[in-house]
């Protein structure tokens, strides 16, 4: 049955929906229906259809009392809203339903896993509120929590792992039909570790082990995990809150972390080989993965970070998902590229080949804010280059910028130009792999966001900007000699 507050939210965001034109959203990027959205929940192919489900406040553009907002789609690219699917309703949940994940039960219906929060006010006045796994059974649309909820409380966990941060439940099928299931939980040193819980039908759950540990090495609680086997590696996802730079690594403070090793199933035994950030730019956290019907592992995140949500009093929903994203593991590191299916929705093709390049220049054609864009860079002839730059969303006033510097291997992304009214953290470098002064950048736009995929995925960069649409400028300029081929199509729904 569906509750009050369910019912209210559902009344709330059809109607307030309506005052939201498509042309004030990306255009193949989701959004909250209205108000506040963060981490993806939910990911999942189910019938047919991707779902998509997020952490939303449909009351306000700023986080509040966590309901889960919902959308498919058939290829991640043109989503359709669902009425909301949870509320907080529920004494065990009464203060948010947070982060969780979704699978298909052997009768065919839908399992919802997500954390209950539910207030809670110590003997000395604090609040202290309490976090437990919960789950929701149902048909993709309409979800009944289940009687036993809460399913896994903190009690039976062992001494040092936290009842109040112990959250974001992602749900997986072992290969004999059970079930599995990480959460993340802060440790007694205050920083984090991802537990491992399995059941043999999805319900009744057991703790099984501590997968791996902070040791506050990298940041402190780790929220959202995911565990998944990549191309003969074993990948524990997690983000990690109040991390510390290292060198060009981890300065978003809340970041993405992959810890990549291999994974011992009967012994249940994760070894860490070794660690990789997930994204270099400035916007992206809370990553989640599905394995799409065709066998790709494919992960959206919320293209946002906790230090850079700033919405303005007129805006209409704030928040939106990364594009899907399909990982491989190559030479050593998870690479990730664009989801396939946007090669579908390419339009108007323009291209230059072997062009050269030095002061600032434009390219006939060659511009726009929905954009599918790759460039590659190389030095002209024996020349070195000592930088080159890339402008887009570009006016008068405004632009966001790519520089590479081939001498040290950096890149360096900035968006101190671009309509963000908090002039810090707007600039990321990280290191990308010294190819002779050759780059390849490929280039997502999408109104009001960028994704950067460099050499073949090597890296990724995230961002978002608020820039008028009408900056739709694009320029090339280097110092030093470089030739470019640019190949720009417009993305088409
Ligand atoms: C991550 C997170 C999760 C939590 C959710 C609450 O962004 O903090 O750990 O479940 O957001 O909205």
């Amino acid at each position: 049955m569906t509750s009050e507050l369910l019912q209210k939210a559902r009344e709330y965001e059809q109607r307030v929906s309506a005052y939201i034109s498509p042309s004030e959203r990306p255009v193949f990027h989701l959004t909250p229906r209205v108000g506040w959205m963060n981490d993806p929940n939910g990911f999942s192919y189910y019938k047919g259809q991707y779902h998509l489900s997020y952490q939303y406040h449909p009351y306000s553009t700023k986080w509040g009392p966590m309901h889960w907002g919902h959308a498919v789609s058939r290829d991640l690219l043109h989503w359709e809203y669902l009425p909301a699917t949870l509320a907080p309703d529920q004494p065990y949940d009464d203060a948010g339903c947070f982060s969780g994940s979704a699978i298909e039960l052997d009768d065919g219906r839908q399992l919802l896993m997500y954390t209950g929060v539910e207030s809670n006010i110590g003997e000395d006045g604090v609040r202290r509120d309490l976090q437990t796994q919960c789950l929701a059974v149902g048909d993709g649309y309409e979800f009944e929590k289940v009687p036993q909820n809460p399913v896994l409380s903190g009690d039976p966990l062992p001494e040092g792992f936290s009842r109040q941060d112990f959250r974001d439940p992602k749900i997986f099928r072992n290969e004999d039909g059970t079930f599995g299931c990480v959460v993340g939980v802060r440790t007694d040193d205050g920083s984090g570790a991802i537990l491992l819980f399995e059941s043999p039908d999805g319900f009744d759950w057991h703790f099984v082990t501590v997968l791996d540990r902070c040791w506050n090495e990298f940041g402190r609680m780790w929220e959202c995990p995911d565990f998944f086997a990549l191309d003969g590696k074993q990948i524990l996802m997690t983000s990690p809150q109040d991390m510390s730079a290292l060198g060009l690594e981890f300065h978003n403070g809340n970041g993405t972390l992959l810890l990549i090793g291999s994974y011992d199933k009967a012994a249940r035994r994760f070894e860490r080989e070794g660690v990789q950030a997930v994204d270099y730019g400035l916007d992206f956290y809370a990553p989640q993965t599905i394995m799409s019907p065709d066998g790709r592992r494919i992960m959206v995140a919320w293209m946002q970070n906790w230090d850079t949500c700033h919405a303005q009093p007129e805006d209409k929903w704030f928040g939106q998902m990364t594009l899907p994203r399909e990982l491989a593991f190559r030479d050593g590191r998870v690479v990730q590229q664009p989801i396939r299916e946007l090669d579908a929705l390419r339009g108007r093709r323009v291209a230059y080949f072997d062009v050269p390049v030095q002061e600032e220049l434009t390219l006939r054609g060659v511009y726009g804010r929905v954009i599918d864009m790759t460039v590659t860079v190389r030095p002209r002839g024996s020349d070195a280059y000592t930088n080159f730059r890339m402008k887009f969303a570009s006016g008068s006033q405004h632009y966001t910028s790519i520089t590479y510097t081939p001498l040290t291997s950096t890149l360096r992304v900035s968006r101190d130009h671009s309509g963000t009214n908090r002039d810090f953290v707007h600039v990321r470098e990280c290191f990308v792999r010294d190819r002779g002064g050759e780059l390849k950048l490929r280039l997502i736009l999408d109104r009001f966001s960028a994704e950067i995929f460099v050499n073949d995925g090597e890296q990724a960069l995230s961002l978002t900007f608020r820039t008028p649409l009408s900056a739709d400028g694009i320029s090339f300029q280097s110092q030093g000699k470089t030739v470019i081929n640019v190949e720009k199509y417009d993305i088409v729904m």
